[in-house]
């Protein structure tokens, strides 16, 4: 539970038997644990911070991270086969991804095969210099084929910056928002920091999540303080991930 009447407010204090929809601890196939001992160091710093349930979503993006059900089921496979019962206990791991809105991406949409969250919450990202052309559509062709679009880490996006009424106009066309808890400290900096207070201020943030990639994530997400404003909507937020997202 939280202690309001704490001097200092921790994020970790939030964090019990939070399930963490967006991470990169499956090992070698992206970005993230570079191999099964990373991904094991990653799970139990984790499951010590609170963390009991996983989803695992390994970038899918062209040229850069060109994964499949089969790169993702045999890394998942990896983990699976590593985990110590006393580290499995009481924890789940389940796979999905977060897929770049490129046009492989386009073709995995137009079979209907895509890695959703939980039933159908699909986690997508775009590039941090530029949306694409065609957001707007492709976000409608998403929920045209049954799926639920939840935009990874929008307070990320610094073009969005200087025009946070748009926000508003993605949150209209059905996009859901995950934004991410390291967000509330400089760790992406000063203006990342202030939009994200913003849509949580604006109550246009529905679900967080950690988007850790390495140790040093954890490390300041164990130490990170919370802004006293934010403490009330940011457990509401977590509670309903952890609602919409548990499978327990
Ligand atoms: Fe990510």
């Amino acid at each position: 539970m939280f202690h309001f009447f704490s001097k200092k407010l921790f994020l970790k204090d939030l964090l019990e038997d939070f399930v963490d929809i967006h991470n990169h601890i499956l090992p070698g196939i992206d970005d993230g644990a570079k191999t099964i001992e990373d991904s094991l160091l990653l799970l139990k710093k984790m499951k010590a911070l609170g963390i009991k349930q996983f989803i695992p979503t390994p970038h899918i993006m062209q040229g850069f991270y060109p994964n499949t059900d089969e790169t993702i089921g045999s890394a998942y496979q990896i983990l699976l086969g590593a985990l110590t019962s006393k580290l499995l206990d009481d924890i789940t791991v389940n796979p999905a991804a977060e897929y770049m809105l490129d046009s492989n991406f386009e073709s995995l949409l137009e079979n209907r095969n895509l890695f959703t969250l939980k039933r159908d919450y699909v986690l997508i990202e775009m590039s941090y210099f530029q949306a694409p052309l065609n957001l707007e559509d492709t976000i409608f062709k998403i929920k045209t084929q049954g799926y639920i679009p939840v935009l990874a880490h929008p307070e990320r996006y610094s073009f969005y910056h200087n025009n946070l009424e748009y926000y508003k106009k993605l949150k209209q066309l059905g996009c859901f928002f995950q934004l991410n808890l390291l967000s509330l400290s400089n760790h992406y900096g000063k203006n990342v920091e202030k939009t994200a207070n913003y849509l949580i201020e604006e109550q246009l943030i529905d679900f967080v999540g950690t988007d850790i990639h390495n140790e040093g994530h954890i490390d300041k997400l164990s130490n990170l303080v919370l802004n006293k404003k934010i403490v009330k909507s940011l457990d509401e937020i977590i509670e309903n991930t952890n609602r919409t997202f548990s499978v327990i």
